[in-house]
């Protein structure tokens, strides 16, 4: 299978992975389903950015999960029902706690099953609905840093509860506001801003959470350098897992599609985050979270400095810019295979960004009709 953006797909492509909407079982589009232009439209309008799809390049590449899609579902609902729950009675109840510590516990169970840790991030946004998937893919992401970062269990388990209701204070912002399908003025700006405060104000009457986890939902928005909100923190001030969540937060963010801006490539936003080292990330936190994340994900396009395009069929965690690709001709037949990590004639091959242009549907055999 190979990854496309929504731009490039075609009416005959074979969808090869499912894509959910919200929670339900049921899956959006199916693996095997034929593309027309009714599903292409439908698609865009719940803001899906891209899909795998089936390609004669691509048919032996396995893109992985990093957490079971059951689990994926069945957090993304219990969230919900946190989030729902506060907006009607503005209480954070002992039953809230209890799910919200179960699906922490879960998360980071099913996180440390994995053989490999490296994010793929197209493949987690194989979903629909930002904000309760948003605190799903934040607590997922930190989990990971969490774990390279050397945590104990009892602390992972802390940070997925703090990165799964690191925004539950959004559920006191005006949902005008929240849902506003375009750039925020000043003065909605600065409501959104109230909702770290907020967090910790709905959250300090139940008193299984600890003064730590509070401060560390709370001071999600600091910057290292003291120019972030609520209270303007700096350095090792802010709290470790707020420094954590602060980069999962910006890296869901950037990647995730939205009604007024297109999700960027994991790479375009991994060059932007490695801009902000220093001002807005704590430094060595945001180096432990690039061994953490794929910058081009299996099944993406690629464009090789010697301008040749590939697909990529692995990446390696110990050098996450380096994967093993396959080259593709104008008529997207197969060429050649590089593993840029460990073949000694490519090391003067760079990869110089993403691979999608007008041909790219030349890399997908389309069906057939009957
Ligand atoms: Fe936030």
């Amino acid at each position: 299978m190979i990854y496309l953006p929504l731009e490039h797909l075609k009416p005959g492509m074979v969808v090869a992975k499912n894509i959910y909407m919200d929670f339900s079982f049921l899956p959006l589009i199916t693996k095997g389903q034929v593309l027309n232009t009714f599903i292409i439209r439908q698609l865009k309008l719940k803001e899906i950015s891209g899909l795998y799809v089936e390609s004669d390049v691509g048919n032996d590449i396995v893109v992985k999960s990093i957490i079971d899609n059951d689990l994926k579902r069945s957090t993304i609902s219990g969230v919900k029902e946190i989030f729902s729950s506060l907006e009607k009675n503005t209480q954070f109840t002992q039953d809230d706690f209890k799910s919200v510590s179960k699906m922490a516990n879960d998360l980071v169970l099913n996180i440390l099953s994995n053989d490999e840790l490296l994010i793929n991030m197209i493949e987690l946004k194989s979903h629909s609905n930002y904000t309760y998937y948003h605190c799903l893919c934040v607590s997922i992401i930190s989990v990971v840093i969490g774990i390279k970062h050397e945590l104990e269990y009892a602390d992972l388990v802390n940070l997925a509860t703090c990165g799964l209701l690191h925004d539950i204070g959004k559920a006191m912002i005006p949902i005008e506001i929240l849902d506003k399908p375009s750039y925020l003025t000043d003065e909605e700006f600065e409501i959104i801003k109230t909702h770290p405060g907020c967090a910790k104000l709905l959250l300090e009457a139940n008193k299984n959470i600890s003064y730590e986890m509070l401060n560390s939902i709370k001071g999600h928005h600091e910057k290292f350098d003291g120019s972030g909100y609520p209270d303007g923190l700096s350095g090792y001030d802010i709290p470790l897992f707020s420094r954590i969540i602060a980069i999962a937060d910006v890296y869901d963010a950037l990647t995730s599609q939205r009604a007024y801006r297109k999700a960027w490539f994991p790479s375009d936003a991994i060059e932007y985050m490695m801009g902000c080292a220093e001002s807005h990330f704590d430094t060595d936190l945001l180096k432990t979270f690039l061994t953490t994340v794929a910058v081009y994900p299996e099944g993406t396009i690629v464009l090789l400095s010697n301008g040749e395009k590939a697909v990529v069929i692995k990446n390696y965690s110990e050098n996450t810019l380096r994967p093993s690709v396959r080259t593709i001709n104008e008529k997207g037949e197969h060429m050649e295979e590089l593993n840029l990590m460990h073949d000694k004639k490519c090391m003067n091959i760079v990869i110089t960004g993403m691979g999608y242009d007008k041909e790219s549907g030349n890399f997908v055999t389309l069906q057939k009709k009957e």
